[in-house]
């Protein structure tokens, strides 16, 4: 049985999507028909795992993947290590630092011996264009694991938790506070693609690009969803049923310290603001956070905090996703 079909178990016998062999570069590409399939094999997989301990079918049997990264990282490399390694494939991970890269070997050659090894390329890499360029030279599927201006695989995760907090087809709200970075990206283009409401709220200067803003104001009303970009985090989280944020130094802006932390006073979550959400209320974070910035320590540690959802669900969601682009 391929991870198709145990979709279409799950779904009652509907094909859903084909991903097999498919990059996932940005969530711009992907269907609200495509993010249901990898949300609805994340789930099984995850009772699965939680019934068995393990995959009745090991999707990657025989395969090896490979986490490359120039920048660092804990969840989404020990998440990928361990997902590749549960459906019975291999992981190779590699930083790019004790590669070639640095001493002048062309991403273009790494695209491609890693294509005659490997059945999967996972990249975090500082540029998008970087992202791109391997996935134009490899001949294997190219998953972004982070760059400056997308984390899909983050989004991916924060949805099935979404769901599995507030049920699916419900009306619900997201309200973003602080840098419309690459987690604030990658979530107004998933949430807007399934009709979840998000809000933003981000001081001058550090606002989602107008096009971006336009594209997925075009997804949400296909969806009959809405975005909406303030300036004050109160008018964001007003009938928000998650409020989310992400540090303001994103990996790579560490000379942009001291402006961004003065940018963002204000834009802190603590508990004054949760008071201005809902009254059930979730608090969301990628991670890692830091706390007494982005975040007071009383609402990340709080009752209300589902932070440690969402890291364990990049596990869940990202082995659906290798099974449907890379897995038999
Ligand atoms: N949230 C996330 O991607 O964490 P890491 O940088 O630790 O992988
Ligand atoms: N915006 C953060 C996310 C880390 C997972 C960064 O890019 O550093």
């Amino acid at each position: 049985m391929s991870a198709l079909d145990i979709i279409e178990r799950a779904g009652g016998g509907k094909r859903m999507a084909d991903l097999k062999g498919r990059d996932l570069l940005t969530l711009h590409d992907y269907s609200p028909k495509d993010i249901s399939a990898i949300i609805d094999l994340a789930d099984k997989l995850k009772a699965e795992l939680a019934e068995r301990g393990s995959h009745m079918r090991r999707t990657l049997e025989g395969k090896s993947v490979v986490l490359y990264f120039e920048k660092q990282s804990l969840r989404t490399r020990v998440s990928f290590e361990i997902g590749v390694a549960q459906l019975g494939g291999q992981p190779v991970v590699i930083y790019s630092g004790n590669t070639h890269a640095d001493r002048g070997e062309p991403r273009q050659d790494t695209a491609r011996v890693l294509s005659r090894y490997a059945h999967g390329i996972v990249i975090r890499a500082y540029k998008h264009e970087d992202i791109v360029q391997t996935a134009e030279w490899a001949d294997i599927p190219v998953i972004n694991a982070l760059c400056e201006r997308a984390h899909p695989c983050q989004a991916l995760a924060d949805l099935m938790t979404i769901y599995e907090k507030r049920g699916r087809g419900k009306k619900t709200k997201v309200a973003y506070i602080g840098d419309a970075n690459n987690i604030a990206a990658s979530l107004m283009i998933l949430l807007s693609k399934v009709g979840i409401d998000i809000a933003l709220a981000c001081p001058d200067g550090y606002k989602p690009e107008p096009a971006l803003i336009a594209k997925v104001e075009g997804y949400a009303e296909a969806e009959g969803g809405s975005v909406e970009v303030v300036d004050r985090p109160v008018d964001a989280v007003k009938d928000a049923d998650f409020v989310y944020t992400d540090v303001w130094v994103s990996m790579g802006m560490e000379e942009e310290e001291r402006e961004r932390r003065e940018a963002f006073e204000g834009y802190c979550i603590n508990n004054k603001l949760m008071k201005a959400a809902k009254s059930d209320a979730l608090f969301m974070h990628d991670l890692p956070a830091h706390r007494g910035e982005e975040v007071s320590d009383n609402v990340i540690e709080g009752p209300r905090s589902i932070v440690f959802d969402q890291a364990e669900n990049r596990l869940h969601a990202q082995k659906a996703l290798l099974s449907l682009l890379i897995g038999d």
